[in-house]
This record gives structure tokens, sequence and C-alpha cells, in this order.
């Protein structure tokens, strides 16, 4: 007998997706060049030198798309601005035919009875900006660039998010040099998160002054983290782990100031030193101002072992697959329980006033097949098992108020370019076509009856 787990009433149903992911139209209308536009045209960054130029050609399909959206019974959509398309160069003179084009994105949302929540930075910074998020410079133009769009469409959207993943902003993008614009150099990640932070702190407020009854939350992607075996050397290399990938970043957004183990670690390895010139007085506080929402995207867990060679350097460790592990085809393991850990992590270390799942979604190859049909079984079971986890936390009293599935269509995804299919439709990159996948229908029915089936 199948077990159904209900959802609360008035749980939020939705659909993820980011601008340079599925926009395309890089040159048109105005829009300037993002860090990302300038990265994909460097050879030997994306694989295959892919770009997103055109990506699911979005910039002129959206109407198409809002109409899938609605006749998939798709109730909310988490989309991003382009930054580079409001203020070509970052700052300064705005560009009116790119909030025009959001301007009818967010009106045909509202006419489908789709409701909008829009993520302000999903990593397409303007290139203009020189030094990018080193430069706190780079702040300021942010809360510009918030206050010119939160004008534009406070008045129809309410659900805000300043930031998308901070921590792949700072550390994919500065130190492991994998994301635009590609450095490898930790200090300067350390750098580029403490002004990614503080651009997310000066931001809330004047999202706050320009729309009424606003809720704001920034969008953040730790991974449970635990250790490969219960040795003092594996158990180091963890907490470092943890202490990158989760407490650097959660700890100042929750008032608690960077963690001092991870500055007792980053001044050993010559990153850090107390106190970096570019922390100012009173940085900390604004960093910690008080969110309506917590924004969480969960993919899968981290398992990590020390390298017994260097055992006083937790930094050098590697992951650790289980043998029997489920792999997606980007190689992340299926792990739905660690949802629940995540959550229940996240409650009992910062209690969050609520949260929402901003991203949750797998990558399957699934294509259709002769009749248009794509049976991307794999992804059905996804779904189904992170639901039920998810349900089974928020009965155990964690504050969850909405789901948001990565993603709405197949993209472009950044350095894999268009190797991962992460959409609940598939996307043929060469006709634009949209299909549809199974699991697109099964959400359409969980969507509808307020639950899962086990
Ligand atoms: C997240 C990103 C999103 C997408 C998914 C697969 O880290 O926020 O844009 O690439 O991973």
């Amino acid at each position: 007998m199948s077990r159904v787990h209900h959802f609360p009433k008035g749980f939020l149903w939705g659909v993820s997706t980011a601008s340079y992911q599925i926009e395309g139209a890089a040159h048109e209308d105005g829009k300037g060049e993002s860090i990302w536009d300038a990265y994909t045209h460097t050879p030997g960054k994306v694989i295959n030198n892919e770009n997103g130029d055109v990506a699911a050609d979005h910039y002129h399909l959206w109407r198409q798309d809002i109409a899938l959206m609605k006749d998939l019974g798709y109730r909310t959509y988490r989309f991003s601005i382009a930054w580079p398309r409001i203020l070509p160069a970052g700052t300064g003179k705005m560009n009116e035919p790119g909030l025009v084009f959001y301007d009818h994105l967010v009106d045909g949302l509202l006419e489908a009875g789709i409701t909008p929540v829009v993520t302000l930075y999903h990593w397409d910074l303007p290139v203009a900006l020189s030094g990018g998020w080193l430069n706190r410079a780079t702040a300021d133009a942010f809360v510009e660039y918030t206050d010119v769009v939160t004008r534009r469409l406070g008045d129809r959207v309410k659900m805000w998010t300043t930031l998308n993943e901070p921590f792949c902003a700072s550390f994919s993008s500065y130190a492991f040099g994998y994301h635009a614009p590609g450095e490898k150099n930790l200090a300067h990640a350390l750098q580029a998160g403490h002004h990614l932070l503080l651009a997310h702190g000066l931001a809330v407020p004047v999202i706050r002054a320009n729309v009424p009854l606003a809720r704001v939350s920034i969008v953040v992607n730790p991974a449970p983290t635990i250790p490969a075996s219960s040795s003092v050397l594996d158990r180091e290399a963890c907490r470092f782990q943890d202490g990158l990938t989760n407490r650097w970043l959660l700890d100042p957004l929750f008032g608690r100031d960077y963690p001092q183990d991870m500055r007792a670690d980053f001044t050993r390895m010559g990153v850090w030193q107390d106190l970096p010139s570019y922390i100012k007085p009173g940085d900390m506080q604004v960093i910690s101002v008080p969110l309506d929402l917590l924004g969480v995207n969960y993919y899968s867990r981290h398992i990590v072992a020390g390298d017994p060679d260097h055992p006083d350097q937790p930094e050098l460790s590697h992951g650790v697959m289980p043998p029997d592990a489920q792999k997606t085809d980007f190689g992340w393991e299926v792990y739905p329980q660690g949802f629940y850990d995540l959550l229940a992590w996240l409650k009992q270390t910062y209690s969050p006033k609520s949260m929402f799942i901003a991203e949750n979604g797998v990558s399957y190859g699934d294509g259709p097949d002769a009749s248009g049909a794509v049976h991307d079984l794999r992804r059905m079971d996804f779904l189904r098992s992170h639901l039920v986890t998810l349900a089974h936390a928020i009965a155990d009293g964690i504050p969850v108020e909405g789901y948001f599935h990565w993603s709405f269509l197949d993209n472009f995804e950044w350095a894999a370019g268009f190797s991962q299919r992460f959409g609940l439709i598939y996307t043929d990159y060469a006709t634009r076509k949209r299909y549809p996948k199974d699991s697109a229908y099964l959400y359409q029915q969980i969507i509808a009856a307020n639950s899962v089936s086990e």
C-alpha cells in the first residue's frame, strides 16, 4: 500500500531557472556583457566551448514557457534577472528595454495565475564592474541595481532573493576556478565572499523600503557533510569542509561572525589575517540583517576523507563515494536522507524564521522517443523520494513553506555546458522545441493533490 504524505495548506509549489542559463539573447536590446558571456567565450572554460548566447531562447519564447507552466499547473516561478540587461555597465545608465522584458514576464505570469519569485543575482555580473566581487564598490553597485529593479517590479513581485549561492559566486568563481571569472586564489574568494555578503546585507533594507509586504531571502547551498570514518584525520577534514561549504557564509548571515576555527585555518594557510582590511567596522552587522526566509538548495551530500600524508592540513581532503551509491549523470550521489539531515541541521544551528527549497533536482539525459514522450523514470523516483523526505521534515516541525524544482526546463549548466539536463521539460537545443517529461506530469499531479505518494 502506498503511503500518502500531505503538505501544509498554502504550500508554495514552483519551478526554478536562472537568466544566463535559459534566456539567450546575449546581445539584444541593449544588454551589457556579463562575466559569464566573457568566460564562456574564453576557449577551454566550458565543455565543448559552449555558451549561453542562445541557451533555451527563453528571451523570445517566454510567452510559450508561461503557457506551458500554466498548463502543467505550476503555481510559482523563481527566475533571476540579468543585471547587465538593466544596467549594462553595472551602474549608472539604465536600459529601459531590459526592464520592459521583465515587466512583461511578470505581467504574463500574474495573468496566468503564477506567482513570480525574483532572484536578483544568479551570477551574471556585468563585466564592466572592474575587479568584480573583489571590489567593495560592486556591493554598492548591487544596491543601485536592486533599487532600480525593486522600484519597477515591487508593486507586483513580493518574494525577493538577493543572491543565489554566494558560496559558488565566491569559492567556485575565485578559488576553484571553474566558474566565471575563473580565478584560483583562496584569499580572493574570501574577499569576494565578504563583498557578496555585504551586497546582500545592504540590499535587504532597500528591497523592504521599495516593496510593501516584501518577503526577503538569500539562497544558500549548504551540503550535509560527514566524515568517511570516525578517525581523527577524517573528522578534521570534515570539520574543514563543513566550515568552508556551510558555516563560513551562514555564520555571518546569522550574526555569528566568521567561524573562529576556519579563521585559524585560513590564517595558517596564509589567506586570512585578523582583521583583513576589506572588513570595515559595521560590516558584520549589515550582513546579519534579519531575513524573512532562508532559501535552501539541496542536491547531494559530501563524505570527506583526510589525506594521511598531511594530517595537519585538513584542506587536503577528498570526497568519497559509497560503493553502492546511485549516481546522477553529473556523478552526484542520489541521497534523499541528506535533504532531511540538512534541514534539521539548519533549524538546529541557525533557527531561521522560515525556509523554502529554492532548488532541488537531478541531471539525467533521457530524451524524447518517436512519439515525443520522455520517460524519465529516474527523475520521477528522485522527485518522489525527495518530496517524501521533505514532507517528513515538515511533519517534524521544520519550517519549510515552499519547494521549487530545478529546473523548469533543460538549460545551460555553467561549466558543463549543455551536457547536463536538469529540466522537467526537455529542450531540443536545435529547434528550441520543448517536450514535457513524464516527471513534469508527475509534478503536476503532486501539486494538484498537495501530497506525494511513496
Ligand atoms: C546550482 C545552481 C543552478 C544549477 C544547479 C544544478 O548550484 O544554483 O544554477 O546550475 O546547481
